[in-house]
């Protein structure tokens, strides 16, 4: 385990979480269109931050920034590490962050496309989850993962894989977040949301609530001695529940905002609380379902199988 290295990645995955609030900030003050051009900002390298420039230059300053952390990422992975698949997602990172940026460029060249800010939402939240995984896997917690007893692996065997029922919560949560994501661009502060979208993410909220909540409760049921595994399932029950209860504050604050005379800080802050909210779910599950594979894997699994084949026939032996 290279300590150094995963320092790196979990600054890289929290500067990408403040770049994920920025960006959520320009949407909510409707920025997206501050300066008109791109890569320059009104014709300039470094306008003056003032009125919306702070927060639409601002996000594009945070992102270099982040986007100059990634390719120290890469090249810091590509000398370090020996795993080929974790040096494989060093070089995804860096691809996802140059789409990113040229997204986001896009989005102010095209004067912000339904299709096209949903898609740079949507990417900044799977970057922020590559970001995610590569401090997961260059942990120590993760190199010296515990071994489970073997009753705990058996639990795997004749009922629904716990690794599924996670990684089924994690594609859920995935499609809300692209809802979430096409609600959010659909209409601005001062238009009211499509309620067949608002429907649809409600929907897709009571999916994530079933999905992620069986697989977090049984992780805790089976696996009830294992912090590697209790740990990361309990933070996702507990940010679930905030992000019930910010998308409910985030309808309400929305509903009103149309009559405001600019959008207020009520609707920004809690808007962009539910964003940023939704994130650190998605991360959190993305955790916790590489954590189910690690311990509880197919390898896991075939292991259990010759160790329970070589005690039948010991015992037969005997
Ligand atoms: C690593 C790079 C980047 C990341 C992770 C990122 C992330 C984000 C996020 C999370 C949002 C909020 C989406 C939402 O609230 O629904 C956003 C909005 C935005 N970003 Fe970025 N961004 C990046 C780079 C850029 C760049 C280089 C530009 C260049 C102009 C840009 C322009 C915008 C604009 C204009 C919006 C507002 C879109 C709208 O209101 O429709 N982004 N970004
Ligand atoms: C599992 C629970 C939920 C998740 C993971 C989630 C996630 C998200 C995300 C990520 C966005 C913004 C996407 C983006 O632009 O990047 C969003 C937008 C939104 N969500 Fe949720 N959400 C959840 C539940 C709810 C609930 C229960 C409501 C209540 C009605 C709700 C109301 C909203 C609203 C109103 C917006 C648009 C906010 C705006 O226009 O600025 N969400 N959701």
């Amino acid at each position: 385990m290279n300590r150094g290295l995963n320092r790196f990645a979990i600054l890289v995955a929290c500067a990408t979480f403040f770049l994920i609030i920025a960006g959520a900030l320009v949407t909510s003050n409707d920025a997206g269109l501050a300066t008109p051009d791109w890569p320059l900002s009104n014709g300039q390298f470094f306008p003056r931050m003032v009125g919306n420039l702070f927060w639409e230059h601002g996000h594009r300053m945070v992102a270099t920034t982040v986007g100059m952390l990634t390719i120290v990422l890469t090249i810091y992975i590509l000398t370090k590490e020996k795993r080929q698949w974790v040096r494989r997602l060093g070089i995804f990172a860096l691809i996802a962050v140059v789409a990113q940026g040229l997204l986001g460029g896009l989005t102010v060249k095209l004067m912000l496309p339904l299709a096209v800010s949903t898609a740079h939402a949507t990417l900044a939240q799977l970057f922020f989850c590559t970001t995610v995984s590569l401090a997961v896997f260059t942990s120590r917690s993760w190199i010296e993962a515990p071994s489970l007893p073997p009753e705990e692996k058996a639990t795997e065997k004749g009922s629904l894989p716990l690794r599924y029922l996670c990684t089924a919560a994690l594609v859920t949560i995935f499609l809300q977040l692209i809802i979430g994501a096409t609600l959010r661009h659909s209409a601005p502060w001062d238009q009211h949301l499509p309620t067949q979208l608002v429907l649809a993410h409600v929907g897709g909220a009571l999916a994530v609530v079933v999905a992620l909540g069986s697989a977090a409760l049984t992780v805790l049921r089976r696996h009830r001695q294992e912090k590697f595994l209790t740990r990361p399932a309990r933070l996702a029950l507990v940010l679930l529940v905030v992000q019930l209860f910010l998308g409910l504050a985030a309808y309400m604050t929305r509903l009103a905002s149309p009559n405001d005379p600019q959008p207020l800080n009520p609707m920004i802050g809690i808007t962009v609380a539910h964003v940023a909210c939704g994130a650190l779910v998605f991360a959190t599950t993305i955790m916790l379902t590489l954590r189910t594979y690690k311990v509880l894997g197919v390898l896991v699994v075939q292991d259990l199988h010759d160790y329970q084949e070589y005690q039948v026939n010991h015992v037969s032996h005997v």
